[in-house]
């Protein structure tokens, strides 16, 4: 994971590097560094922990210069300590390193034989000690001797001491961007933080390195040789997100769904329904498709398991739902009759990348569902679709998520109508009930009471259970990531249908289970499964649509959530359990933004 960004011709060039790493920071935060270098020479400066602890290091002195790199780290090889942090260093050479260096113990070994000595258990080191062993007199020499030595990812920020107006670059795997703006020339990992000081930027591909100037950015090809690079307008990145009054991103967050919904629907319908933008597949490839694979990670890939009952159900095609990390290690039948598609937030989540190549590669055709425009998955897809969430922040997805459902939620209905599984008459119906929706999110944000009292409970809850069926299925598993990903306790979302299979034999006195019914018609079922657990003791907390209540509160107690058609219930459903999240996690007093051992964007695989 980690998150780069380099600086050259900028005054003050600490002072940008900390406002970029802040940007940067949902990449990783287990320790921060910059490196400038100025007329005292280079100056490091590194701190465990987040960026503030070395923001405010350098309240003491920062080091002078207008050349920099830095470094937001999420750890792979050796801990979160001031040694580890980046840049990590040699003689001559400074290095910022996103990815991993899958060698670097074979690289090590025969470094140490060469007399260097490593301060570090970075995988990251041996770049710095590369290079200063590649070193005759031009640092663009050694980098391009020392680049096909390295297997694995990397996204490269390098200053070399004899250098002091160039910053070099290079990237395989690992996403950057070098940018230009009034002040210099810049490199960074996202678009969002780097819009913050370019105005415009280019994207690195994989095998290409940059030396960047005060006045301009020379690029090489995969051969080394010059090659050249527009550099485009970066145009609306987002930028670097405020709390505008919120005490946690991930609350804003939660609150800006109604709006993120809405825009979304609003970029896929019009006033006879569903128009999407050019995805590259006419209705006749709907008709043809043999099967479509939804793909992602973690709540994306919740988003992909509840699509999929609705593709089948709608659409009347063979669907699956698949981790990335699984697909790409898998082997799946594919060709050109299958539809790939893959979801993320990010567009830089290494194992959807690499499922995405593999879809690619045998021929499937792709189409992504993506939040962020510039990104790797985005524009690597044959299709996109984009989500309209704006930037996330908070490490765990919120409005993103949602976006992804109604946006699956269209795709679906234009596949089905495509294929004439639907009438018009009835996608417009769906369609307009999806556009109410943010009215709905709406309202269950405003009655956040009983949410509020339930996590109360759960704050002392060492076990909690989320039972659904179905697509419910899908939304439990959401609402037991959210839980146990910033409250620490312990979540299993399970199929209703599949607890007394063995599970159920954790089921204690008072275990809290939070049972999901989407619809009149799933009650029965899911009811019963849930009287099974309270038989046994849990404490049961049903969500169900509203006019349900009467009839379900003779068996636990109900929060009733808007009713809509059983299809979209589940994205409904998923609010009230991101807020019952955000409170237990408030009310034991934890780092909601930034939880133990993750990091936004999970850049390794
Ligand atoms: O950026 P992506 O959507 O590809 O990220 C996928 C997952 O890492 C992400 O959804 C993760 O599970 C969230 N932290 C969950 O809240």
């Amino acid at each position: 994971m980690c998150g780069i960004i380099g600086c050259v011709g900028v005054s003050g060039a600490a002072g940008a590097l900390i406002k970029g790493l802040k940007g940067l920071e949902y990449r990783g935060y287990d320790s921060g560094g910059i490196g400038v270098l100025g007329k005292n020479g280079l100056g490091v400066v590194k701190a465990v922990g987040e960026i503030k602890n070395l923001e405010n290091k350098l309240r003491s002195g920062a080091p002078e210069g207008s050349l920099g790199i830095g470094h937001t780290r999420w750890a792979t090889h050796g801990a979160a300590s001031k040694a580890n942090a980046h840049p990590q260093l040699s003689r001559r050479f400074a290095v910022v390193h996103n990815g991993i260096i899958e060698n670097a113990a074979e690289l090590k070994e025969s470094l140490l034989m060469s007399g260097f000595s490593f301060t570090s258990e970075t995988d990251t080191e041996v770049i710095p000690k590369l290079l200063e062993l590649n070193y005759t007199g031009s640092a663009l020499e050694a980098i391009k001797k020392t680049l096909p030595l390295l297997k694995g990812s990397y996204a490269l920020g390098i200053i070399c001491t004899e250098e002091p107006d160039a910053l070099y670059c290079a990237k395989n795997g690992s996403p950057l961007l070098v940018g230009r703006g009034a002040g210099g020339c810049f490199i960074c990992s996202d678009p969002a933080p780097l819009s913050e000081f370019a105005s415009e930027a280019a994207v690195l591909e994989d095998g290409e390195a940059a030396r960047l100037t005060k006045s301009g950015a020379e690029f090489y090809g995969a051969d080394f040789s010059p090659m050249e690079k527009p550099l485009r307008s970066l145009g609306k990145a987002g930028g670097i997100s405020e709390k505008n009054g919120f005490e946690h991103f991930m609350l804003k967050e939660i609150y800006e769904q109604p709006a993120a919904v809405a825009a979304t629907l609003e970029s896929v319908t019009d006033e006879n329904g569903i128009r999407l933008p050019d995805i590259g597949l006419s209705s006749e490839d709907f008709r043809r498709l043999s099967r479509i694979y939804l793909v992602g990670c973690g709540s994306a890939y919740h988003a992909a398991l509840m699509a999929k009952y609705f593709f089948e159900k709608t659409a009347l095609i063979p669907c699956f739902a698949e981790y990335a990390g699984e697909f790409r290690y898998e082997s799946p039948v594919l060709d050109e009759s299958c539809l790939v598609v893959i979801i993320s937030q990010s567009g830089e989540t290494a194992d959807s990348l690499a499922a995405l190549k593999l879809a690619r590669e045998r021929g499937a055709k792709t189409l992504s569902v993506v939040n962020v425009e510039q990104s790797s998955v985005a524009r690597m897809s044959g299709g996109r679709l984009l989500t309209l969430a704006g930037t996330e922040t908070a490490v765990a997805t919120t409005k993103a998520f949602t976006c992804q459902c109604v946006m699956l939620d269209m795709l679906c209905l234009h596949a089905a109508l495509c294929r004439g599984a639907i009438s018009p008459v009835f996608a417009k119906i769906a369609v307009d009930m999806c556009l109410r929706l943010p009215q709905k999110i709406e309202r269950i944000l405003e009655a956040h009471d009983e949410i509020q009292s339930l996590a109360d409970e759960l704050k002392s809850a060492e076990l909690c259970f989320f039972l659904g069926r179905n697509a419910d299925y899908a939304a439990a598993l959401e609402g037991a990531l959210k839980l146990k990903e910033i409250s620490y306790i312990n979540c299993i979302g399970c199929a209703a249908s599949e607890l007394k299979h063995g599970t159920i034999s954790l089921i204690e006195e008072g275990t809290p289970c939070i049972g999901l019914i989407g619809s009149r018609a799933a009650a029965p079922k899911t009811l019963s499964n849930i009287r099974e657990v309270i038989t046994r003791g849990a404490r049961a907390t049903l969500l169900a649509p509203e006019g349900l209540e009467r009839e379900l509160s003779r068996h636990a107690r109900v929060i009733p959530y808007p009713d809509t058609i059983p299809l979209f219930a589940p994205l409904l459903e998923a609010v009230p359990l991101q807020l019952l999240a955000y409170y237990t996690a408030k009310e034991k007093g934890l780092p909601i933004d930034k939880p133990r051992n993750l990091a936004k964007s999970v850049t390794v695989e």
